[in-house]
């Protein structure tokens, strides 16, 4: 257990969510309903940038790094982003979470590229539903994604879906199904409120409690969570090959288990998804030679990472939708 970045709080980080975009080209209900809208100008962290940030944290022991976004495929270089992150000494795992609209198409040279580990967002198995939540009609197009990603040779493909009070509770039973040959864990993530979704969530917030009676009625047991897993707990049943997890964050203790750091497209170190601001990392990213003042910003920064996350107090940060950040 390499990881040398600890807190104050005992918890170790070797996994860095690392987004490189902010851009999506969906418009799921609950993150960004009218799609999204430039603001400003984009000046998203180079490749060349996400090699020196990524050095850094591996100096520090990091194993793990998920790409995230916005939606992270849309960047155009997205396979040298892959490659870059893959070449880092002690990063063994790639991971990326995508809504799946390009999976078909790229799923076997990423792998070849060195990504590892796909989540795909899928809020629903019924193509109307799913429509009218991501605003795309593309359901067929993403299981065909990710049929194609199960058979290219990934360590893992899981699936995640937004527990929504009228869709993700009504589609338990189809999901089971979706999960019986299918190697996929899929998660149902309990809806999280930011400061452009609270009429949103007042509607559509459901507690996982629904879920967990599910799970114990239809004879699924919880499984144990791996030292780099992600907030997940995951459930399996004898008569099925895939897994059925769900993401609590509103749960006592969420916090607890805390295992990793986030930056920001723009190269800001965030410590929790509901913090505030960010510790700028930028300047440090510009010359190979900083390396040893990134490494020493980042132990310094840890310091300011809190128990628990301000959700649990009422409180959501500065941020506006998960697409800002990469969730
Ligand atoms: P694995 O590495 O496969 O375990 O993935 P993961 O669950 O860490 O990543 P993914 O990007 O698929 O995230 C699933 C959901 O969990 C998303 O909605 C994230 O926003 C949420 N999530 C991940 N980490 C955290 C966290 O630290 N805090 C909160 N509140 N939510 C998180
Ligand atoms: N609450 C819970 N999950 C969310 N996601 C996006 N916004 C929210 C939210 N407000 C999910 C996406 C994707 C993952 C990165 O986060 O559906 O699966
Ligand atoms: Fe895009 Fe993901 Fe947000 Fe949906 S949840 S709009 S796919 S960033």
């Amino acid at each position: 257990d390499a990881g040398k970045i600890t807190d104050g709080f005992g918890r170790r980080f070797h996994y860095l969510r690392l987004s490189v975009t902010e851009v999506c080209n969906f418009s799921c209900t609950y993150c960004l309903p009218n799609g999204w809208k430039k603001t400003g100008p984009l000046s998203f962290l180079t490749v060349d940038e996400i090699g020196r940030l990524v050095a850094g944290f591996s100096d520090l022991g990091l194993s793990k790094v998920r790409l995230t976004g916005g939606e992270p495929t849309v960047r155009k270089d997205f396979n040298a982003i892959i490659q870059t992150v893959a070449s880092a000494p002690g990063v063994a795992k790639v991971a990326m979470t995508t809504n799946g609209w390009n999976l078909a198409r790229h799923a076997t040279d990423w792998r070849a590229s060195g990504l590892s580990h796909i989540n795909v967002s899928i809020d629903s198995i019924d193509p109307q539903t799913f429509h009218e939540i991501t605003g795309h009609d593309k359901l067929n197009q993403v299981l065909a994604g990710l049929d194609l990603a199960l058979a290219a040779g990934y360590s893992a493909v899981k699936v995640n879906a937004v527990l929504l009070r009228e869709t993700a509770e009504a589609g338990f039973d189809g999901w089971a199904r979706f999960v019986r040959d299918r190697p996929v864990a899929v998660r149902f993530i309990e809806l999280m409120k930011t400061t452009d979704n609270d009429a949103y969530f007042a509607r559509h917030h459901v507690k996982a409690q629904g879920l967990r009676d599910w799970l114990d009625q239809n004879g699924w047991t919880p499984s144990e969570r791996a030292f780099d897993a992600g907030p997940a707990l995951e459930y399996r049943h004898p008569d099925h090959t895939g897994a059925i997890g769900l993401i609590a964050p509103y749960a006592p203790g969420f916090c607890d288990s805390c295992n990793r750091l986030r930056v920001t497209a723009r190269g800001k170190l965030r410590l929790c998804l509901f913090g505030d601001g960010g510790v700028d990392l930028r300047d440090l990213l510009q010359d190979d030679d900083d390396r040893e003042a990134l490494t020493q910003r980042i132990m310094s920064s840890l310091g300011g990472k809190s128990a628990g996350h301000n959700l649990a107090l009422g409180r959501s940060g500065d941020l506006r939708n998960l697409a800002q950040l990469g969730g």
